[in-house]
This record gives C-alpha cells, sequence and structure tokens, in this order.
C-alpha cells in the first residue's frame, strides 16, 4: 500500500486533501514567513466531490491524496469553485479534464473570473445563495460571499456534518504538518491569521462585518482554503478575531513607521517615540531599512495613532516610504490620526507629500507636520517629544 502523500480524515465522509507549500515567502506583495497550506476537500457522497484544488505546481500532491482515499479521481463526479483565485482554481480546468464530471459549480462571478483565466465558463453551473444540491448522502448549501475577497468569492457548507468550506475567509499562511487549529500554537495562529486579515481583508471589512452579523455560524468544522482546519473548542477563536478586527475600532496604540538616510529622520522618531511611552500608550516602531511592508501593515490594523517619517531625497519622499503609503492606502485603513514628519538637505517636499498621501487615506492630522533641516537639534527633539506625548495624553483622555 502506498503511504506517500495520505489525504487526512477531517470528519466522517470529509477528507483533506490539499498542499503544503513549506517554501511560499511572497504572495503578491505579501511576505509570507512561515509558508502557506492551499487546502482542498474530498467529500465522500454518493456523488464524491472535490471543494477547490490548489496552486498548479502542487498537482502531484494534491492527486496522490485524492488517490489515498478513493484510489482513482475519476471517480469524483462533483467540483465546487469556492474562489477563482489561482492558488484554488489552478488544477480547476486539468480536473474538469482528468475527471469528467457531472457538475461543476461556482457563483456567477466565478463563472465569468473561470472562464477568463482559463476558459472554462461553459462547463460551469452558477448557484446562488441558498442553492442547495443533494451529493446522496450529503447536502451541500451555498453562501455568496462577494468581495471576500473577490467578486465571485462563496463560502459553501455541509449540512449534514455541520462542515463550513469558506475559501480564503478564517484562513493564513501557515505551512504545518498539523492540520487542525487546535494542535497547533495558538499564539503564532493568531499572528498569522491577523497578518492575513491585515494585508487582505482588511479593505472588505464591512462585507466581514455584515456576513458576521447577518448568519449564525453554527457549525462543528470551518475549514479554510489556507493554514489549519478549525474544530472543537478552537472553532470561535477565528470568529471572534474576525468580529474584532472588521469592527476597526482603534486600540490604545500607536504605529511609528520611518525611513530614515543618515539617521537625522530615526532620530525624530525615536523621540516621538519617547513622548508616546511617556504618555503611556503602547508603541510600535519600524524602520522601513528593517521591516517589510506587509509586517507593517500587520502593526498598523488596529492602532488608534500613526505616524509617518521621511527624509526628502530629490525632492521626493524615499522609495520605501512611498511603497509602504500606496501599500497601505490600498488596505484602506480607518479611524486613524496621525502626523507627518521628517528631516531635509535643503527643499523639504517629504512631509508635504506624506501629509498628501494621510488626508487622502483619511487619516486625520493631528499637526501640520514636523521637519528639520540637516540634524536635529535638542530643541527639535524636544518638540519631536511633545508631538507624540500631546497626541498619546490626547488620544488616552478621548478613548478612555
Ligand atoms: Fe487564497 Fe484569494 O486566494
Amino acid at each position: 500500500m502506498e503511504t506517500y502523500m495520505q489525504a487526512v480524515k477531517i470528519s466522517e465522509k470529509v477528507y483533506w486533501v490539499g498542499a503544503i507549500d513549506w517554501n511560499l515567502r511572497e504572495f503578491h506583495g505579501y511576505r509570507t514567513g512561515r509558508g502557506s497550506t492551499y487546502n482542498a476537500y474530498l467529500i465522500l457522497a454518493d456523488k464524491i466531490t472535490l471543494v477547490d484544488t490548489v496552486k498548479a505546481p502542487f498537482r502531484d500532491e494534491m492527486l496522490q491524496r485524492i488517490r489515498s482515499v478513493i484510489g482513482d479521481e475519476k471517480k469524483i463526479r462533483c467540483i465546487v469553485s469556492n474562489h477563482a483565485e489561482m492558488d484554488h482554481s489552478g488544477l480547476l480546468a486539468e480536473m474538469i479534464e482528468r475527471v469528467k464530471p457531472e457538475a461543476v459549480y461556482a457563483s456567477g462571478n466565478g463563472q465569468k473570473a473561470l472562464e477568463a483565466h482559463f476558459g472554462i465558463g461553459s462547463v460551469i453551473t452558477e448557484v446562488q445563495s441558498g442553492t442547495e444540491i443533494d451529493l446522496g448522502g450529503a447536502t451541500l448549501r451555498f453562501l455568496k460571499t462577494p468581495m471576500l475577497h473577490w467578486p465571485d468569492s462563496m463560502f459553501c457548507c455541509y449540512l449534514e456534518e455541520k462542515i463550513l468550506f469558506s475559501q480564503d475567509a478564517f484562513g493564513m499562511h501557515f505551512a504545518t504538518s498539523k492540520l487542525f487549529a487546535d494542535e497547533n500554537d495558538k499564539a503564532v495562529m493568531e499572528e498569522e491569521m491577523c497578518k492575513y486579515y491585515a494585508n487582505i481583508l482588511l479593505p472588505y471589512s464591512p462585507q466581514v462585518a455584515k456576513l458576521l452579523g447577518s448568519v449564525t455560524l453554527d457549525f462543528n468544522v470551518i475549514a479554510p482554503d489556507h493554514g489549519p482546519v478549525w474544530r472543537g473548542e478552537m472553532l470561535s477563536m477565528p470568529v471572534e478575531l474576525y468580529r474584532k478586527w472588521s469592527g476597526q475600532k482603534p486600540e490604545k496604540r500607536a504605529v511609528i513607521v520611518y525611513s530614515t538616510m543618515w539617521h537625522s529622520t530615526e532620530k525624530m522618531a525615536l523621540a516621538i517615540c519617547d513622548g508616546l511611552r511617556e504618555s503611556g500608550i503602547q508603541v510600535n516602531l519600524f524602520s522601513l531599512e528593517a521591516t517589510y511592508r506587509s509586517e507593517v501593515m500587520t502593526g498598523i490594523m488596529g492602532a488608534g495613532l500613526f505616524f509617518a517619517g521621511s527624509p526628502t531625497l530629490n525632492n521626493q519622499m524615499y522609495p520605501a516610504m512611498a511603497d509602504m503609503l500606496c501599500y497601505m492606502k490600498g488596505l484602506r485603513v480607518k479611524n486613524l490620526k496621525g502626523a507627518a514628519f521628517g528631516s531635509y538637505g535643503w527643499s523639504g517636499e517629504a512631509v508635504a507629500q506624506i501629509n498628501k498621501e494621510l488626508e487622502e487615506m483619511k487619516v486625520e492630522l493631528i499637526h501640520e507636520g514636523m521637519k528639520v533641516q540637516y540634524v536635529p537639534t535638542q530643541e527639535d527633539l524636544q518638540k519631536c517629544f511633545e508631538l507624540g506625548f500631546n497626541a498619546g495624553t490626547d488620544f488616552l483622555k478621548n478613548n478612555p
């Protein structure tokens, strides 16, 4: 008997048949230090059903895991595509060709996306929220979740065993040999789920909040398309964290992000940091020379105060700061107050440029911006300290 690349049993009729990407370190602009998984699931109904596939290079791993349960992938009769992004649909066209299923289910937007990506729209059966399909001993019900995080995204629920297949939602980029959340380190999972939410789902927080407010998440298992599967006592963790993050209520926490050329802007950052610390508010400080944008973004999510510092280089803010602000703008932070700062040599446009970006992001400016020529004096640093101290004090007073 072959034992290589086995499936993992999740319930009486459901098996995980996905792939582990131990070496993934970049996911469109987001650094994935712990790799990822692409979860696909097999439902052993009379009509054997595959829920999602994996990234194309992981074909053999998925096929081997499927064969470890049913011997031959041609026994699959139905396929569900909950999400058309290629980390889950990468093998869909090939699987359709291999198994010639009776039906392939997706949302209407999924049908369009799958046609655009793979030319397979004509074989898709469109489903709506509330559509139920009888697989023979198992019923699947669909729920469209548009913009979580693509227009096509949807959930499906295997009703008899109360298993929710939630595609990217409640997932994380975390390669682990332990499939279930209760077998993994809780702090690591919270960190990775937070990073995933901050870097992918944050702009769609209103949709997340609406979903959590409108449906009862009464399941025995939540099976996302990345990272561990939630069950038992761990079921409430992803739901409660999503409730918190989607609320975007500012925490008593400040974030300072800066780039520096000859350490003058850094001195200003450290003085602002000390003022904030002295006010009693928690501070996270990130140099963009030391920290990648997706790690910084994880820190920014949920903060109440934000300070961005950059020197001026050839009449512009530093490229690393421009990159950070561009990335942050797309992720649509809310309820943030902040200010810009930076040293300059002879023109000093960076602070005004950062202010403009912050205004476009609807960050409420609490200061016109702190500019220092060349090297900050003790007096300049005292002003930076006061900027931080006053901002922290006001924030704590207004957010008891
Ligand atoms: Fe994991 Fe949006 O794909």
